[in-house]
């Protein structure tokens, strides 16, 4: 009866599926290398045997050495890390950051947090595409700077900033120099050398590899303090018996890491030939990535006169998937802090999307997401609502013309207290009960994460039921958006329809 839903990745910047060869070498270590790499006897040097090989990998993707490369959880651990332990150990004559304001929050969350315990942080501004000026860093370096955190690639902007640069200047005021290098890795070459950064940050499954493992740069001689203390792992930098399989993994992903520079250029072809067809399809669109100086994957695009929330949905129940930054997440609507950094107005922020292409985004891929652009900009979108779930407040649960359907599994319902007021069929047998629902009122669909919801949308406008909507992100995302609501109404006055 329903038609399987194309499905077209978007987001890339958010996470990259793994890639074949990483899965194998995955495999492989859960398979055949069960050791502790700790331990002495065989199957112990085994596994160990299993992480040499992967942070030569790394090394050998950045031009680092294999002993300046420490394995991480990931890129927020490492950049927590680099901004603790370098404040933690500063002089009281040296106790000033220098960082900006599009950072990624595992750096900004943290220098805030520093802010608050008494070091001084100096926020550089970025232009209207994000990009430091290096004559911005120079006017604020002196003696008593610690530490300049700056990115590389930029999330949400796919923007190139001048690291080398203003690494070299940091070093000559003194200074340590911090890139996150997250979104830059494979998409343009990342020389921890020639960039000149005493440390620089990564994550495996952006680039294709595992999530939950990831890479602090430490350069010879830099600092570094054990940042988990106990035993003698990552040369006492971290202790922990390691997680050789994601390290593996994140060592066959950085081995594909040439082969990713090599399809560079043909990314860039498709994300450009991406932006042609939507500047001609809304010729007022405004690109907020720049032209010059960007990674070849993402294009940040603003569609004036279409909220960002409306337009992630109909692709999301089309199967295409796009972010819109922090703008329309479940956490109360708040815009991107980077798309605020750069200017834009709440509204124009909400207006944006990030569009983040992969090697395997296809001609075909490009055409199916701007063929259900077009047909949103112009209107023609099917008329099944999408309800953001910071609307959903007190005064919609009781408006006496919504009527709100949980379409959960038996299951989903013990785990989670339903919505106040709803009404309850079972998802696997919806189609026995559509034809006894109320017409004449708004029917809002909520399942459990905003998937289930819209297949029986379709069921119900397919019956002719005019106002039917569905719950974005589903009661999950409505919990996170109303704690209070679902702490002290959550599972009063459901009635059970079937
Ligand atoms: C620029 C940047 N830095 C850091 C991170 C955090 O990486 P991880 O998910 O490995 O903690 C991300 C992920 O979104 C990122 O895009």
């Amino acid at each position: 009866m329903f038609r399987r839903v194309r499905q077209v990745y978007l987001d890339h910047n958010a996470t990259t599926p793994v890639a074949r060869q990483v899965r194998r070498r995955m495999a492989e270590v859960l398979n055949k290398h069960p050791g502790n790499p700790s331990s002495t006897y065989h199957l112990g040097r085994d596994a160990a045997s299993v992480i040499v090989r992967a942070r030569a990998e790394v090394a050998a993707a950045i031009n680092a050495q294999p002993m300046e490369i420490v394995f991480t959880s990931g890129a927020s651990e490492g950049n927590n890390h680099v901004l603790r332990m370098l404040a933690a150990r500063a002089a009281p004559t040296r106790n000033r950051l220098v960082t900006t304001p599009a950072e990624h929050s595992s750096v900004r969350a943290v220098a805030e947090e520093l802010a608050g315990m008494g070091v001084e942080v100096t926020w550089l501004p970025v232009n209207r595409h994000g990009r430091i000026d290096t004559a911005d860093l120079a006017a604020v370096l002196d003696r008593r700077v610690f530490l300049v955190s700056c990115m590389l690639a930029n999330n949400e902007l796919g923007t190139l900033n001048p690291v080398a640069e203003l690494a070299a200047l940091a070093r000559e005021s003194g200074a340590l120099f911090h890139a996150d290098c997250v979104q830059a890795l494979g998409k343009v070459p990342v020389d921890v050398r020639a960039l000149g950064v005493d440390y620089a940050t990564f994550s495996a499954h952006k680039a294709f590899g595992p999530k939950g493992v990831g890479v602090l740069y430490v350069r010879e001689g830099a600092p570094c303090h054990a940042f988990i203390s106990g035993g003698h792992q990552e040369q006492g930098r971290r202790a922990g018996t390691e997680s050789t399989h994601n390290i593996a993994g994140c060592g066959a992903a950085f081995a594909r890491v040439p082969d990713l520079l090599a399809r560079a250029a043909t990314v860039a072809a498709r994300r450009d030939t991406f932006l042609a067809r939507l500047t001609a399809l809304k010729p007022d669109l405004v690109l907020n990535s720049p032209r010059d100086g960007v990674v070849a994957n993402t294009l940040n695009v603003r569609f004036p006169g279409v909220r960002n929330a409306d337009l992630l949905s109909f692709l999301d129940v089309h199967g295409v998937s796009v972010s819109a930054g922090s703008a329309c997440s479940a956490e109360g609507g708040k815009p991107s802090h980077v798309l605020t950094a750069i200017g834009l107005t709440e509204a124009e922020a909400q207006q944006s999307l990030r569009l983040s292409l992969s090697v395997d985004t296809t001609i075909a891929d490009i055409e199916y997401a701007a063929d259900l652009i077009e047909r949103f900009v112009r209107g023609e979108a099917p008329a099944v609502w999408l309800v953001s779930p910071a609307q959903v407040d007190a005064a919609f649960l009781d408006g006496p013309r919504n009527y709100i359907l949980d379409v959960r599994l038996d299951i989903e319902r013990r785990l989670m207290r339903g919505m106040p007021n709803s009404h309850e069929i079972p998802f696997l047998r919806f189609s026995r009960w559509l034809d006894g629902l109320p017409r004449n009122r708004n029917i809002l669909i909520v399942c459990s994460t905003g998937v289930d919801a819209s297949i029986v949308a379709y069921a119900l406008k397919a019956r002719g039921f005019p106002q039917v909507g569905v719950l974005l992100g589903g009661l999950v995302a409505w919990r996170v958006a109303h704690p209070a609501l679902y702490r002290e109404r959550a599972g009063s006055h459901i009635v059970a329809v079937s």
